[in-house]
């Protein structure tokens, strides 16, 4: 299928929650379709420990056809005990969109989906980190309403830099408010 960007798609994708019992049938394709993208592959062991934990924090998007994976995002949830008093933190792990079907805001209706089910379940924030040059992935978390709260430079095994994106979702101290302080370049203050 090949589309313009913003023209609409011709079928209404489905968009399910993963499940355990879907393991067999989504995991090797969700592998396939996030690894295709990283500059440094995840072993099966990083996908189930967050699969078996969270997920009901994982979304795929799937073509309503033939039932195969489009997109796919997998999160999880956790206290964050730096902060006092400590937070529960959702953290976005992994997103990704099959080349021929992006630009059409399914990246964004997997990630409020995410957004919706951390909220439900109390998450005082949502944080995340992409590559600086990934300008697709840092437009739509900030569309979205995600800031840039530090850069992590050298990040990834590549030597690219990284931005550590966050979403308040509750009000926090004044600790908290000064981690978020960047200048225009994106450094810390
Ligand atoms: C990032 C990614 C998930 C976006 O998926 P998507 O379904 O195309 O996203 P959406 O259509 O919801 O929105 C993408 C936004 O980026 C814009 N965009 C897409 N390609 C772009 C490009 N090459 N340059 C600039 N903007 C671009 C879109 O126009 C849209 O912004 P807009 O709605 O404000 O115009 C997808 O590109 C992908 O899978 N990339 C590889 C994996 C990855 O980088 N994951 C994120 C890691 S944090």
């Amino acid at each position: 299928m090949v589309l313009t960007s913003h023209e609409k798609l011709p079928m209404e994708l489905k968009y399910i929650q993963y499940e355990h019992g879907l393991e067999g049938r989504y995991l090797p394709a969700i592998r396939a379709l996030i690894s295709k993208d990283l500059s440094e592959p995840y072993s099966i062991y990083v996908y189930r420990y967050f699969l078996y934990q969270w997920g009901h924090l994982c979304f795929m998007a799937l073509d309503p056809k033939d039932s195969s994976l489009v997109g796919v995002i997998v999160c999880k949830l956790e206290p964050h005990a730096s902060h006092s008093p400590p937070t529960l933190r959702g953290y976005i792990a992994m997103l990704a969109v099959s080349a021929p079907y992006r630009g059409h805001g399914i990246a964004t209706a997997l990630v409020k989906r995410a957004i919706d089910a951390m909220a439900q379940r109390s998450a005082d924030e949502i944080v995340l980190e992409t590559e600086e040059t990934n300008i697709p992935a840092m437009r739509l978390y900030e569309r979205l309403g995600f800031l840039r709260s530090k850069k992590l430079h050298r990040y990834y095994l590549n030597g690219n830099s990284a931005y550590r994106l966050v979403l308040l979702l509750k009000h926090y101290n004044l600790d908290f408010a000064t981690d978020l302080a960047v200048d225009s370049n994106g450094s810390e203050l």
